[in-house]
């Protein structure tokens, strides 16, 4: 009976435990090609780049909300000198595994911010209504556009909107993920297939072992094009709480103009790589 008791209760006590957000120290680890160059607390980082607060329109609760946070250009600027320009791509790692790579040029082309604490509210969270309607902790770091000065961002949705930023890297994208990319001589629509996969399902999925651990792995040792038929794979593409109704996947941007195609391309680059498998 004792021990009956003392399950129950730790059952009862892991059950509590989980559901107390941990809140991590608010620290950020800078990487160059995968090498460790800094690690900043926030306080050091508010005596080293000025903070400012900026309004966005958020993609995931679509209203206007404010942060506090550090214009990232800034940030490269102050931590890497103007070298983080000639870098092809930066990338960005998330505490549950989200991984999101994003070419510099766009950091070049539109104002970004890497906000650490919303002034409005004590907590740092927000309802994801593209995931379940989940309530997810933003910090250490959170990835924002400046999206009502420049009103074309919010057709591209969250994709480029990391939460939980752990660590930034400059990276050259084939050296960090030699194994995601389908041949060099594969058909044009295999090759937008691979962009689109980058853009909209790389954060989350591993393909060969590369790629956002948030969740499972499409390629190895069996590609989801094997046991997936084609017409159910474009369904849950499209709208995946169609098939799983408690799924936490987001629907691919339903702004998207075309697509259908990009659907269809992202499953013929699913498919070139099941032919070439890597074990991770
Ligand atoms: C925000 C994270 C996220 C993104 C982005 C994402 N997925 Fe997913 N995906 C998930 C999760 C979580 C699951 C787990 C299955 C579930 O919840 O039912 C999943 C499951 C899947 C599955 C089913 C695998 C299986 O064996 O059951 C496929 C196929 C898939 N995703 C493809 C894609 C494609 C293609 C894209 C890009 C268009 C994409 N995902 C983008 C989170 C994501």
């Amino acid at each position: 009976m004792f021990k009956k008791g003392a399950f129950i209760f730790n059952v009862m006590f892991s059950i509590l435990l989980s559901q107390v957000t941990i809140t991590s120290p608010q620290e950020l680890t800078f990487k160059n090609h995968g090498k460790v160059i800094k690690e900043l607390s926030l306080e050091k980082l508010k005596k080293v780049i000025q903070s400012t607060t900026i309004t966005v329109f958020e993609p995931t609760e679509s209203e206007n909300i404010r942060y506090n946070g550090f214009p990232v250009n800034n940030l490269l600027t102050g931590i890497y000198g103007d070298k983080w320009k000639e870098t092809e791509e930066i990338l960005f790692t998330c505490r549950d595994g989200y991984q999101k790579s994003i070419p510099s040029i766009e950091f070049k082309e539109y104002p970004s911010y890497l906000v650490y604490t919303n002034p409005d509210k004590v907590e740092f969270t927000l309802i994801n209504r593209l995931q379940n309607n989940q309530l997810v902790d933003l910090g250490p770091f959170y990835l924002v556009w400046d999206n009502i000065s420049h009103p074309e961002l919010q057709d591209e949705g969250a994709s480029n909107w990391p939460y939980q930023v752990t660590t930034i890297d400059l990276i050259n994208f084939r050296d960090r993920f030699p194994n995601m990319a389908p041949p060099k001589n594969s058909p044009m629509n295999v090759k937008n297939g691979f962009l689109a996969f980058r853009q909209y399902c790389m954060a989350c999925h591993t393909i060969n072992g590369e790629g956002g651990e948030k969740s499972v792995e499409l390629n190895y040792p069996v590609s989801v094009t094997e046991y997936f038929k084609e017409s159910w794979l474009i369904k849950w593409i499209y709208n995946p709480r169609s098939v799983r109704f408690n799924t936490t996947m987001p629907a691919l941007n339903p702004k998207l103009k075309d697509r259908e195609t990009v659907i269809k391309d992202i499953i013929a680059y699913l498919k070139a790589m099941k032919d070439n498998k890597r074990k991770p």
